[in-house]
């Protein structure tokens, strides 16, 4: 059963097909409205989230589709101590595909290992986002027009940043791309997700100065500090607005720079920057819907659950 868990359990002409997809829905909506018809999504979401449960939901909505939900551990039976497992056995008895966020670290590669329905991985604790990762990636396709030859600054806390994780993973496939690591010390990226950049000889540099590298890129993506990953309340207060973005220092950045960010924002991006045409995070809301429509429909028929898809038309 194709699950994803992981950005890299998607080719990258897998992820092209995506795109081309997302483009089509956002192109001819109608045609998609009823594809999903009977079909249930269950979305199960163990951990806060606003923007990804109900971008999941929508999607499904839109397919013409239904949904079924768990939105907090204390209304499941997680609370009474069930398994990741069981409960992925449970809904595999309900519903054609689970989207699942989970506050542990690998909890969706254990859903996906015991359900027999598709499983999408919406978050697992500080490692991976691979949906959001699809956001981005539209954005960034439809904001540059390539995957290539980008100074990519990452900027904020680096070492829980899960979306930030999946992102450098997946941009790490394409020629020329270079990151800048922008985080304090204590925030760094973690040394897995480095080793990938090593490896393949990537091009990077890590910083703690923003201003000092600002000007050199082609993408911002600024990140929350992750409080809820934190051992103790004093180093998140003392680290939490390590980086605050305002109009100020987007004067020293290109005028074709992409400022993105996953969203929730707390302080990491001045509500002044939302205005600025280099603002990109509320587009990355909206492809995040048409990529994760792509992406149901793409598993569901790779599990037998749809028996045809819409023809694409071609650009
Ligand atoms: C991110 C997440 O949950 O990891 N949010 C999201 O899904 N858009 C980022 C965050 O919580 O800071």
């Amino acid at each position: 059963m194709r699950s994803l868990i992981d950005i890299l359990d998607l080719s990258t002409e897998e992820l092209r097909e995506l795109i081309e997809t997302a483009e089509d829905i956002i192109a001819d909506p109608e045609k998609y409205a009823e594809v999903c018809r009977h079909k249930k999504l269950a979305t199960l979401f163990f951990e806060p989230s606003t923007r990804t449960r109900l971008s999941f939901e929508a999607a499904m909505y839109e397919l013409g589709g239904n949904v079924l939900s768990v939105s907090s551990a204390n209304s499941s039976s997680a609370a009474k101590g069930e398994s990741v497992a069981d409960t992925a056995k449970t809904v595999s008895c309900y519903a054609d595909i689970i989207a699942m966020r989970h506050p542990k670290e690998g909890a969706a590669f254990v859903a996906a290992a015991n359900a027999s329905i598709p499983v999408i991985n919406a978050g697992d604790g500080g490692h991976l986002h691979p949906t959001q990762t699809l956001a981005d990636l539209l954005t960034i396709w439809r904001e540059k027009g390539r995957f290539t030859d980008l100074t990519i600054g990452l900027c904020g806390d680096l070492k829980f940043g899960r979306t930030v994780h999946s992102l450098i993973s997946a941009m790490s496939r394409y020629e020329g791309n270079r990151f800048v690591l922008i985080s304090p010390e204590e925030l760094k990226v973690p040394s897995y997700v480095k080793s990938v950049l090593k490896e393949k000889n990537i091009p990077y540099e890590q910083t703690s100065d923003l201003m000092e590298v600002i000007g050199d890129l082609d993408i911002l993506y600024m990140t929350r500090v992750q409080r809820e990953r934190f051992f103790n309340e004093e180093d998140y207060l003392r680290l939490k607005d390590s980086y605050i973005l305002t109009p100020d220092k987007m004067r020293s950045a290109r005028e074709d720079l992409s400022v993105m960010h996953p969203l929730p924002r707390v302080n990491e991006i001045s509500v002044a920057i939302d205005d600025d045409p280099r603002a990109c995070y509320f587009k990355q809301v909206k492809n995040g819907k048409y990529m994760r429509m792509a992406l149901i429909l793409k598993l569901l028929y790779e599990a037998g659950t749809l028996k045809t898809l819409p023809e694409r038309s071609r650009a």
